[in-house]
């Protein structure tokens, strides 16, 4: 890129620019990666420099960042409408087609789709059904949702509310009332020293029984996780979790909702994470590897028994009072429709499970060597390499030593992006990665961790 430009960028975005999740005085003294191309799993800044983007952008560009038949079928539909919406009965041909793939795909009984175009929305859009679900069912007071320690659900409000992370709260007085946490289910950390899996188990279904009973099960509508989480540290539950968190659901009518933004197509390995985890959710919320991000489009499935709720609530001919203008936008619908079809001709999940596990195994090996790799965990190409002081005890590295932040910042110097959440940092690359991609990300990975190991001396 010409200097000239890329300096009027950087002063541009310095002057007038607030980044999410990103210190401004730190942006105001360091300045943006200014990223003008990409190309397959590898994106180029400003200065020419290549990185190979471990982590697919945010955990979203499953097919990398040029893929021409995504391109493709945007410019198509932008040729035939720039937009139409979804409001007082209208719609495409591309936004039913895309309704019924995603209701098909998603197994759900009866199940029906709705769009937004975000993540957030996506999920607010479930905590709303959920209220309305109870309240035509006679429990209008039944309005809490739980959801868990370290989850990361969104920034609006009851998005945010969600979360279970201090950061998404402490500058706006959240969460809102009514919306609970209950315990993570880490299996590196969370069990008392010596406990089973199972007896693990047993201790977060007693934690979250305990929750329904001072709370009042009357009083909780729904409860919501990602199926492996994502941003609290790929966190794969234990095994026979989310069979047994469902039995206690459905004891107390309380809907279970799946945030399968990051998981969700072929992520983990599977078309959907629930299927890794053996969770079956009353709807789940959709965006990211929807459209591998080459659009902002979300979705929200529903279970057929949701869906009559909100036809019973307006039967007296009531509209469902809710929608975002770009819901169900035709190029956003088009997009999906081509990266899905595209998943499928690629057979993504036997191909994710196969270089998953290769890299998996290859980082399970140089943990192995390493006197500070605690643990490599994940599914498919969503996976997690915890840095611990002490590999035998599982201590953390004290907090401001910034173990996992310092990876991070070398790594970006050796042309590797990868994402720390505290001591934990994520490969989440594009999903259509080959063995060369693959092999490339371990040798950046591996120099890096010898630089950190060195570091730490
Ligand atoms: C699991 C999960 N849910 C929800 C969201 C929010 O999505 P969005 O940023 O599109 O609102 C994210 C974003 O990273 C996520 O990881």
């Amino acid at each position: 890129m010409d200097q000239l430009v890329s300096n009027t960028t950087v002063h541009n975005d310095i002057s007038y620019h607030i980044h999410s999740q990103t210190n401004p005085l730190l942006h105001e003294q360091e300045g943006p990666m200014v990223v003008v191309r990409g190309e397959g799993a590898h994106v180029y800044d400003a200065d020419g420099r290549c990185y190979v983007d471990a982590m697919a952008g945010l955990w979203c560009a499953s097919l990398g960042f040029s893929n021409k038949r995504l391109i493709a079928a945007a410019t198509k539909q932008y040729e035939k409408i720039g937009f139409y919406h979804t409001f007082f009965h209208r719609t495409s041909d591309i936004v039913a087609e895309l309704a019924e793939t995603l209701v098909h795909l998603s197994g759900m009984e009866s199940g029906k789709a709705y769009f937004a175009t975000s993540g957030s929305e996506a999920n607010e859009t479930m905590v709303k059904m959920a209220w309305l679900y109870h309240k035509v069912k006679g429990k209008p007071e039944k309005r809490k949702i739980i959801a868990r320690m370290r989850a990361f659900h969104g920034s609006t409000i009851a998005a945010a509310s969600m979360c279970g992370l201090p950061f998404m709260h402490r500058e706006y007085g959240l969460p809102l009332p009514g919306f609970l946490h209950t315990t993570t289910p880490d299996p590196y950390h969370g069990p008392a020293p010596g406990q089973s899996e199972a007896a693990f188990v047993d201790s977060l279904i007693a934690d979250l029984e305990a929750m329904i009973e001072a709370e009042g099960a009357d009083t909780i509508a729904g409860f919501i996780a990602e199926p492996i989480m994502a941003g609290g540290g790929i966190i794969v539950p234990p095994a026979g979790y989310f069979a047994r968190v469902r039995e206690v659901l459905q004891k107390h009518d309380i809907l279970l909702m799946a945030d399968e933004i990051v998981c969700g197509f072929h992520r983990t390995g599977n078309p959907f994470g629930q299927d890794t985890v053996g969770m079956k959710p009353d709807m789940m919320s959709l965006a990211k590897g929807l459209s591998s991000s080459y659009f902002p489009i979300s979705a929200v499935v529903v279970h057929g028994k949701v869906y009559d709720a909100l036809c019973e609530f307006n039967r007296a001919g009531g509209v469902f009072g809710h929608g975002f203008t770009n819901s169900g936008h035709p190029v956003g619908a088009a997009v999906a429709s081509e990266a899905i079809k595209i998943y499928e001709e690629l057979d993504m999940s036997t191909h994710v499970r196969a270089i998953g596990g290769k890299l998996k195994q290859r980082l399970a090996a140089m943990a192995e060597s390493s006197p500070i790799i605690g643990e490599v965990r994940g599914a498919g190409l969503m996976i997690g390499v915890e840095f611990v002081a002490d590999k035998a005890n599982r201590t953390r590295f004290p907090e401001e030593q910034k173990v996992g932040g310092t990876f991070d910042r070398i790594a970006f110097k050796n042309g590797l992006i990868m994402r720390c959440m505290g001591d934990t940092v994520a490969l989440s690359p594009p999903l259509n990665i080959d063995d060369a991609v693959a092999e490339e990300i371990l040798e950046k990975f591996e120099s890096t961790l010898h630089e950190l190991t060195m570091e730490l001396q």
